[in-house]
């Protein structure tokens, strides 16, 4: 299997809690299972369950999902109410840094850490040592040393090619590779995010960074903007696009690739051989908030594995970061992942962005 070391016991534990299961199955009474929302319960260590009231979440992954863990939540707890707004990672970032004195979010919910690093960076986020961050897999590379943010799931970047397209264009194979991308058959083709509004985007951009190097990376990047036919400003849109038609590749994490070819989208999934980036989904309490024990209840919570086996329910299959989470798509961390840097991604996120849009392509007009 030609996973990537770091992430090895993902996909190794999902293996091992197949196994128990069924070795279970066998001897056990029966409990609810794993999936079930009951297993939600309090956990040692969180806030008083008297929790009421309001809980205002920052949700930046696909809203399907946002929308089900807001219905899951309010299921657990019944006496809180949760609002969210659903808005790409930059947004998010933008969005928290003018609110800071006053801000409007307890907690931000999905979307790569290097947008967290980043906040981490700039005071916006508080600190919190959940309980059940005990059970999160790589500490090491999933949870911040100073408890500012931990990862709540995994993703590697793929690329999306429609079919059609491919068939109507004999002799054109989808993309292998970063270098394919440049090929004249994919000029005006290839849809992706900005990475101004989108982690997603951001992603791919300090992937090429770390595989070629500063200067060959931002020459590479200058040649890739100039092949866009249009960049969105989610950074999942491009799936949805390319399966409509509008564009032949996109560039968009490969869960969203396969939520689109699920929902029957004309669309084949490849990894560049190079080596692809991958995302750690993060979760972080925002500094000042007006409702901290709710955002600790949600907090804990989403790092239940019984929480995090609830992603596919909602076309959502980004690999869980807990121990005892079953990943519904393993096989999506076996492509050949890069070694990504959050740190060095997350420090420098604002200065990438403003020389890509500044040098290669502004964000005006975006596509929703
Ligand atoms: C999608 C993916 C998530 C990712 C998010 C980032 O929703 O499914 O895994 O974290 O995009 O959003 P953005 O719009 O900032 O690229």
């Amino acid at each position: 299997m030609n996973l990537h070391p770091r992430l090895r016991s993902v996909a190794l534990l999902g293996l091992m809690v197949a196994m128990l299961l069924i070795v279970g199955a066998c001897v056990a009474p029966p409990v609810a299972t794993s999936g079930s929302t009951e297993a939600a319960a309090p956990v040692e260590g969180a806030p008083a369950a008297a929790v009421s009231g309001e809980l205002n979440v920052l949700c930046i992954p696909q809203v399907e999902w946002c929308e089900g863990m807001k219905s899951e939540f309010e299921k657990v707890y019944p006496d809180i109410t949760v609002n969210f707004v659903r808005m790409s990672s930059g947004e998010s970032l933008t969005r928290i840094r003018n609110e800071k004195d006053n801000p409007q979010f307890d907690i931000m919910w999905g979307g790569p850490v290097d947008a967290y690093v980043a906040a981490a960076q700039e005071g916006l986020l508080e600190a919190y040592d959940s309980p059940n961050a005990a059970a999160i897999l790589d500490p090491e590379l999933m949870k911040d040393a100073n408890n500012f943010w931990v990862g709540i799931y995994v993703g590697s970047l793929g690329f999306g090619t429609n079919t059609n397209w491919l068939a109507e264009n004999p002799g054109v194979e989808a993309p292998k590779s970063w270098e394919d991308l440049l090929k004249p058959e994919f000029t005006g083709q290839i849809m992706v995010a900005h990475p101004s509004s989108s982690g997603t985007s951001y992603t791919a951009l300090c992937t090429i960074l770390q595989l070629k190097g500063e200067e060959a990376g931002w020459q590479y990047l200058r040649e890739y903007a100039a092949q866009v036919n249009q960049f969105t400003k989610s950074g999942a849109a491009p799936a949805k696009f390319v399966g409509q038609g509008e564009a032949a590749v996109g560039i968009v994490f490969s869960h969203d690739i396969v939520a689109e070819i699920e929902k029957g989208s004309p669309m084949v999934l490849t990894f560049p051989e190079e080596g692809t980036g991958f995302e750690i989904g993060g979760m972080a309490l925002l500094a000042g908030a007006d409702h901290p024990d709710a955002a600790k209840l949600w907090f804990d919570w989403a790092l239940l594995p019984a929480t995090q086996e609830l992603g596919p329910k909602y076309a959502a299959y980004q690999a869980p970061t807990v121990e005892g989470a079953t990943p519904s798509r393993p096989e999506l961390l076996e492509a050949k992942l890069i070694d990504y840097d959050f740190d060095f991604c997350g420090t420098n996120k604002v200065a990438f962005i403003d020389r890509f849009t500044n040098e290669m392509a502004a964000a005006d007009n975006l596509k929703e």
